[in-house]
C-alpha cells in the first residue's frame, strides 16, 4: 500500500464535496416531505440523542463542545463527507431490501457526472507518469434474466495510488481515473486503469478530528465505484474491494460486502486481471 505525505487539506475535499452535492441536485430530484413523516422520522432522530445523552450522563462541556463541532463540519463543508462516511450505509441497506441483482453500496461524496465516454476496451484517462500496478476490470452487463445489455454504461471512478480523487485534491488533474464505458454488442467492457490505494479521511478536519477523539481508523480499503445504467434498468451504484485488501474488514464507511471483492491475479506480466459481471433488474 503506498499512502502519502502530501494530503490535500479536509477543509479543500471537504468543500469540494459540499460543492458536488449542490450541483447533483437536479440528477437526484427531491425528497418526500410529507409533514407525517418529517415529524416520524425526526422524532425517532431526536429520541436516539436523548437516550443516548440519558444513558451516557452527558454533561454541559459535552454537550457545548458538540456544538461547536456540528459547527465545524457546516463551516468546513464537511456534512457530504461526514453523512456518507457514517450513515449512507443504512439508507443503502434499507435501499436494497428489494432489490435483485448485482449488490450496490454507498455512492460517497466523490461521484462528478458527465465524465469522458469510453468504448467498451478502453484505458482511463491518466497522467503519464500515473504511479501503480495496472489494472484490468474486465465482464459483462446482463440483465437478470441472463440476456446481455449492449450499450449499457459502466461509469468509473476511483482514487489514485496515493488514495486521492480527481476534483477534490488540487494535484489531480481533472477526469483522471475516471469514465463512463460503453459496453459492445455483447454487453462486455474491458476497462485498463491502476490499482487504487485505501482511502483515508481528512484527518485535519472535524470529521478527521472526531475519528481521532474516538480513537477510530479513518480507513476505507481500496476500491473502485462504478455506477452501471441501462435503459430500461435499474441503475446500480456499488464499488469493487480487493481480496486480501487491508482495511477490508473493518471499512471505517461500512460499505464492504462480501459480493462485491475482486480476486485480481497477475497476468504474467506485471498486470493484475479481475472479472465482475453485473446484472441489473428490470427498472
Ligand atoms: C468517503 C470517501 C470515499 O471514497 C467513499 O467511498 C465514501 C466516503 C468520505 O470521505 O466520506
Ligand atoms: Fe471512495
Amino acid at each position: 500500500m503506498s499512502t502519502t505525505q502530501q494530503s490535500p487539506t479536509a477543509a479543500g475535499s471537504g468543500a469540494s464535496a459540499t460543492e458536488a452535492f449542490r450541483a447533483s441536485k437536479e440528477r437526484r430530484g427531491g425528497a418526500n416531505v410529507d409533514p407525517e413523516r418529517v415529524s416520524a422520522v425526526v422524532a425517532a432522530i431526536l429520541q436516539g440523542v436523548h437516550s443516548a445523552i440519558r444513558e451516557h450522563n452527558v454533561t454541559y462541556p459535552e454537550f457545548q463542545a458538540a456544538k461547536a463541532w456540528l459547527m465545524e463540519v457546516g463551516e468546513t463543508g464537511e456534512w457530504p463527507l461526514f453523512m456518507d462516511v457514517f450513515i449512507e450505509h443504512v439508507v443503502e441497506e434499507v435501499t436494497s431490501e428489494q432489490q435483485q441483482g448485482t449488490k450496490g453500496t454507498i455512492e460517497g461524496p466523490y461521484y462528478l457526472p458527465d465524465q469522458a465516454r469510453l468504448e467498451s476496451t478502453c484505458q482511463l484517462p491518466r497522467r503519464d507518469d500515473e504511479k501503480g500496478t495496472p489494472l484490468v476490470l474486465e465482464g459483462q452487463v446482463r440483465d437478470i434474466d441472463g440476456t446481455p445489455l449492449a450499450g449499457a454504461e459502466v461509469d468509473i471512478w476511483h482514487a489514485d495510488d496515493d488514495g486521492y480523487y480527481s476534483g477534490f485534491a488540487p494535484q489531480v488533474p481533472e477526469g483522471n481515473l475516471r469514465g463512463v464505458v460503453v459496453t459492445d454488442n455483447d454487453g462486455r467492457f474491458a476497462i485498463g486503469t491502476i490499482q487504487p490505494a485505501p482511502y483515508q479521511i481528512p484527518t485535519d478536519g472535524p470529521t478527521g478530528k472526531l475519528i481521532e477523539a474516538a480513537g477510530w481508523h479513518p480507513w476505507r480499503p481500496a476500491h473502485l465505484h462504478i455506477m452501471v445504467r441501462a435503459e430500461g434498468h435499474r441503475t446500480i451504484t456499488t464499488q469493487l474491494y480487493f481480496a486480501g485488501g487491508e482495511w477490508l474488514d473493518s471499512d471505517v464507511a461500512e460499505a464492504v460486502k462480501p459480493e462485491l471483492v475482486l480476486e485480481p491475479q497477475d497476468d504474467g506480466s506485471g498486470t493484475r486481471r479481475a472479472t465482475y459481471d453485473f446484472e441489473l433488474e428490470p427498472a
